[in-house]
């Protein structure tokens, strides 16, 4: 008997003079925003986070919406608070890994803190602005990278998130 992936044609086999019909305009427009939103982002991978030696990091505090203490985490500078929460199993979600698209990594810092960042690019601004429970020194956590400045910082996860893909709300603490 003759297995069902050996007999299986593909389209291009099939018809091999759809090679030569040029993408649609409306495709190319999608892949050039797509690559436009991966390319400009800092951040792009997560999970490549190195742990310092205990002592000698940043120290960043997390804590849950009403202020009650997550954990302690230790981090280099470089790093991006969305990474170093994935590194800790912190519930920071990051639904589309750093490329500025969505708003589930959104934290929030005290005024002390948020001033000492560079100011939001436009990106960042427009997916806040969708942010569950927006503040003045709201942020998007993948946005957010360490700097000596930023030892002992507080980061305060939100109530819930807000994720535009699925148009609803989650719950997160
Ligand atoms: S993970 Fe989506 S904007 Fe930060």
């Amino acid at each position: 008997m003759q297995s069902s992936q050996a007999s299986r044609v593909t389209p291009l086999q099939r018809y091999p003079r759809w090679r030569n019909i040029p993408p649609h305009p409306s495709a190319l427009w999608l892949s050039g925003q797509m690559a436009h939103r991966i390319h400009s982002s800092s951040v792009v991978q997560h999970g490549h986070v190195t742990r310092p030696e205990p002592g000698t990091g940043i120290k960043i505090h997390f804590e849950d919406s009403k202020g009650t203490p997550i954990r302690t985490v230790e981090a280099n500078v470089g790093d991006d608070l969305l990474s170093i929460a994935h590194e800790y199993d912190i519930d920071l979600e990051g639904a589309c890994e750093g490329s500025v698209a969505c708003s589930t990594c959104h934290v929030i810092l005290t005024p002390e803190y948020y001033d000492r960042l560079p100011e939001p690019d436009d990106e960042e601004n427009d997916m806040l602005d969708m942010a569950f429970g927006l503040t003045d020194t709201s942020r998007l956590g993948c946005q957010v990278v360490l700097t000596k400045e930023l030892d002992g910082m507080k980061v305060a996860l939100p109530s819930a998130t807000r994720n535009m893909f699925v148009d609803g709300k989650k719950s997160t603490h």
